[in-house]
This record gives structure tokens, sequence and C-alpha cells, in this order.
């Protein structure tokens, strides 16, 4: 068999839960072939113990037939990465939090998210890739400039409630208004990223602009991200971009393991009747359009929006919106 004739068994198998492969996911890093042997290299990111035993067992039962010995292992075993960079590797996962449209809710769900994380135990940081729009200062309720550690040349992560985060709106006035093109942008990002004193962490959680532009590839070039989360509203239009931005970073070999309904219904305070204002698109034919899971339906609660715009997430625990994103929390750590 030679490395080809292996990629093509590779292919074959399936990610566990989802339909497409783990070569489309990217998965398979190297593959090794001699007369008796082949190894194998995956990147396995935030699998489960349980979905590692599946892909392997499927493995060495399709390539053991020819009588080769068959060795797997993984980037995350080796504690190395056959990435050229990767920031932010003392985060034991990272995932971004991406959109196709602008608006959809990703910084509110990014910044509920590292709260939600947070809640259960984890320790989380949060990094605000938004160039253009910073949002997560405010969302955090955080306006005060980033401090510098002048000796180690680094910048000091703003921390609030366990939360650790950095955005360009830590180190830049946001009243002077800074025109960044592509290259600037990509600059910026992996500088802020390079050049901050993150913490050990459990998760890091990135919040990206809307759509598929230059901070997005930027993200993905430069960190080994275990995972992406789209946010789409129920609409049929956001849903067929979210298909689109789900195809983009399966390209860029960033398993989406899932998608969030924001605003995806609405309960009046006064008679508890349910009306869906944002579209009322079926989850399950969204999963459809998308091939990834639902990880959950977020309401629209007015509370939250006046939350998040002054920064008041951390006094909005007692939500419908916070027991759902609780639970979007509790699967990601099962993820
Ligand atoms: N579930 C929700 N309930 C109430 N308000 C919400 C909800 N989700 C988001 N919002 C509000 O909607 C507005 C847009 O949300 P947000 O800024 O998080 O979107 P975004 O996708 O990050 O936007 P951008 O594309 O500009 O980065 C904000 O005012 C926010 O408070
Ligand atoms: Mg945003």
């Amino acid at each position: 068999m030679n490395k080809d004739e292996i990629m093509e068994v590779l292919s074959t198998i399936k990610y566990p839960g989802y339909s497409k492969s783990i070569t489309d996911f990217k998965v398979v890093k190297e593959v090794k072939v001699n007369d008796k042997t082949i190894e194998i290299l995956l990147n396995l990111g935030t699998a489960s113990d349980e979905k590692k035993k599946i892909i392997y067992d499927e493995i060495r039962q399709k390539l053991a037939k020819g009588g080769f010995e068959v060795k797997i292992s993984t980037v995350q075993e080796k504690g190395t990465t056959v990435e050229q960079k990767h920031f932010v590797s003392n985060a034991k996962k990272r995932i971004a939090v991406l959109s196709a449209k602008g608006g959809v809710g990703k910084s509110t769900f990014a910044v509920s998210l590292a709260i939600a994380l947070n809640r259960r135990g984890n320790k989380v940081g949060l990094f605000d890739a938004d160039i253009h729009g910073p949002d997560v200062p405010r969302m955090l309720g955080l306006q005060q400039p980033a401090r510098a550690d002048k000796e180690k040349n680094m910048i000091i992560p703003n921390e609030k409630n366990g939360i650790y985060s950095m955005s360009l709106g830590y180190v830049v006035d946001p009243e002077t208004p800074v025109i960044w093109k592509g290259a600037m942008v990509s600059k910026a990002i992996v500088e802020l990223l390079q050049f901050t004193a993150w913490p050990e962490m459990d998760y890091f959680i990135v919040d990206l602009p809307p759509g598929t532009g230059d901070a997005a590839l930027s993200i993905n070039q430069n960190m080994d991200l275990d995972a992406a989360i789209i946010v789409t509203t129920p609409n049929s239009l956001a849903i067929m971009d979210a298909a689109r931005a789900t195809a983009y970073y399966n390209q860029l070999g960033t398993r989406v393991i899932g998608f969030v309904e924001n605003s995806g219904y609405f309960v009046c305070d006064e008679c508890g009747k349910k009306s869906y204002p944002f579209g009322n698109a079926d989850p399950v034919a969204i999963e459809t359009q998308l091939k990834v899971p639902c990880l959950g339906v977020l309401p629209f609660e007015p509370k939250i929006e006046e939350a998040s715009d002054n920064g008041n997430l951390f006094s909005a625990l007692d939500t419908e919106f916070f027991k759902i994103m609780d639970s979007i929390a509790e699967k990601i750590e099962k993820d």
C-alpha cells in the first residue's frame, strides 16, 4: 500500500457523529509507510476518548488487513503541532465563535460562553479578534487599558471574575478612528495574540468579526483551533450564509462542532406566549443544511440585550438564556 492508497482508505472513515470523513476534517496530519508499518499522525483536537477509540479501531480494522503494523499517534499526545505557528498553546482547547452575518449575537454568545464555562469551574481566556469593532470590553464591562509588563515586553490580559481577556479595545483609544486594511488586521491579530501574557487556561474562546475575511483566516493560520462554533439567527438567509461559513471552516481544516441558534424565540413577560420575531427555522432542518449538530437554541431576552450592551452579563445569570448557555458549555466539555 502506498501513501495515496492509505489516504483513500482513511477518507472512507467518518468522524464519529458527523457525515464527513476524518480527511474532510483534516484530522490526518501525516502518513508514513514502509514494508511493514504504517504510521499515522492525527490531530484530534477536542475529541473525547470514546471518539478517539472509534477512530483508532476503524483505522486499524481497515488498514491492518494487508499485514501491516499500524501505529497511530496524535499531535496532542506528542505535545507538538505540525502547524508552523501555534499561539496560545497554553490553553487546553481553543474554540472560535463565528458567523456569516453581522449582528447575529456572536460577541454576546462568545462572552456568555466564557462566563458559562468559567462558572462550571474552567479557567477561560477570551480573545476579541474583531479589530474594526471590538465589543468584548464593553460586554465584559472592562474599559480600562491593558497594563504592560515592560520587563518581559508583554501585555497583561485584563481579568474579571476569573475570565482573562484581550481586545484591541484595551490597547488603542476607542475614540480614535483607525483604518485597518487586510494585512494590518492580520498583523494586529498576530501581535495581540503573541504579545499577551496568557495564563494556563482550560478554554480559549475567540470572538471573530462576521464573515470569512482576514481575521478568520489569520486566526486559523496562527492558532491550532480545536473547534469552531457557528452562531446564526433562525431565518433562511442567515442559515444559507452559515452553511457557507461552515464549509469554509471545514476547508481550512477546523472542525465545526455545531451551531447555536440565537434569538430563536421570545417569551412575552406578561402573557408567557412564545413568538418568533427573528424567524422560525426548525433546528433539525438547519442541522441538515449545515451538516453539523445544533448545540442549543437561545431565546431573545431584553434582559440579555441590556446586560450585554452595558457590561452586566454577570448579573443576568438567572435568565433562561444562561440556563441554555450552561447546557451548551456542558456539551462543549463533553465533546
Ligand atoms: N439572545 C439575545 N437576547 C437579547 N439581545 C441579544 C441577544 N443576542 C444578541 N443580542 C443583542 O443583539 C445585538 C448584537 O449582538 P452582538 O454584538 O453580540 O452580535 P455580533 O454578531 O457579535 O455583531 P457583529 O457582527 O457586529 O460583531 C447586541 O445589542 C446584543 O446585546
Ligand atoms: Mg461581535
